[in-house]
């Protein structure tokens, strides 16, 4: 891994806090009532997930955590992500996490099996990309996990390609999916001029564009897919920020940077100012960030 991967993968230990308060809990709730429907429907086979950019498998571990699979003994987990070594940082999170929450752990030839209480969970690893993998999948998926990847897709193509590997009945759950605004406190005069040509970035053939969230009310239904259940998931961080939130601001504040310094969108003078604003409140912790994202469950008809 770079060094550039390496503190991504920084961000996305940093930003799993974040998400826990963001995600919007009745979208997950009804996310649990349909997989328990399923394993009354079907007791005897194990509950199939595939989860795509999955990065450090921070979703998975939280789903875990939370019961969400309580129901079904037997769970075969898939996790796509393109990045080389992305598999290796979220073996490594697995391994300190399961350990933790009392699940025993055995390695696997591409991934890990853990067990706890008479339920086991396999877990595999492809390091892929997802269009590609999907392609090789079995249509036998019950649950589709999108999590904070839509936005960076282009978007009927990767719904299509999701979709197509679910089971009649199956779900795609794509929460933290970013839907359009982004705010930074306190204001400043440069405010607007940066954040609209940041959210320019994002338009492009091949990423979904910043207002993806919404346009998933549109896309899923014309896919077959309609939408079950939604919600906001806002990320909020404001001061005094935790170590993890500092980790996390810093590297938003990056990819603003980078994304206006490589689309040359905005002048260096105000950009360099609103960073060094930005940077600054961050160290003396004033800085506030809000950025709206869109939960949604989908069931395929
Ligand atoms: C914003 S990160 C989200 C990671 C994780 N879902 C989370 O929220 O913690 C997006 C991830 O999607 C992966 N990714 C982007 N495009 C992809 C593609 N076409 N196929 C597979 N993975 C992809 C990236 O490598 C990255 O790890």
């Amino acid at each position: 891994m770079t060094r550039h991967d390496e503190q991504f993968v920084r961000y996305l230990r940093a930003k799993e806090s974040v998400d826990d308060r963001a995600l919007h809990r009745p979208t997950l709730a009804h996310l649990i009532d349909s997989l328990e429907a399923r394993a009354e429907s079907r007791p005897d086979e194990p509950l199939r997930v595939v989860s795509v950019g999955s990065g450090t498998g921070a979703m998975c571990r939280r789903l875990l955590s939370w019961g969400v699979f309580d129901t079904h003994d037997e769970i075969k987990y898939i996790m796509v992500d393109r990045k080389q070594g992305m598999a290796d940082q979220a073996a490594a999170a697995f391994a300190e996490w399961s350990h933790g929450a009392g699940w025993t752990a055995e390695p696997t030839a591409d991934g890990f099996r853990i067990e706890r209480h008479g339920r086991s969970v396999s877990l595999t690893y492809v390091t892929s990309d997802l269009f590609d993998a999907m392609t090789v999948l079995p249509q036998a998926i019950d649950l589709v996990i999108a999590h904070a990847v839509l936005d960076i897709l282009p978007l009927r193509r990767a719904v299509k390609a999701l979709l197509s590997r679910l089971t009649d009945g199956g779900l795609l759950y794509a929460p933290v999916t970013f839907d359009g605004r982004t705010s930074f406190r306190p204001a400043h005069e440069a405010d607007t001029e940066i954040i609209d040509a940041y959210h320019d970035t994002m338009r492009d053939d091949e990423r979904s564009g910043p207002d993806t969230g919404s346009d998933l009310f549109s896309v899923l239904p014309a896919l077959g897919a309609p939408v079950v259940a939604a919600g906001g998931a806002d990320w909020v961080v404001h001061p005094p920020h935790e170590d993890d939130e500092r980790i996390f601001l810093d590297r938003i504040l990056g990819f603003v940077e980078e994304s206006l310094t490589d689309a040359d969108r905005v002048a260096d003078e105000p950009l360099d100012d609103w960073l060094k604003a930005r940077h600054e409140q961050l160290a003396s912790d004033e800085l506030s960030y809000i950025a709206h994202n869109i939960d949604v469950l989908a069931q395929r008809e």
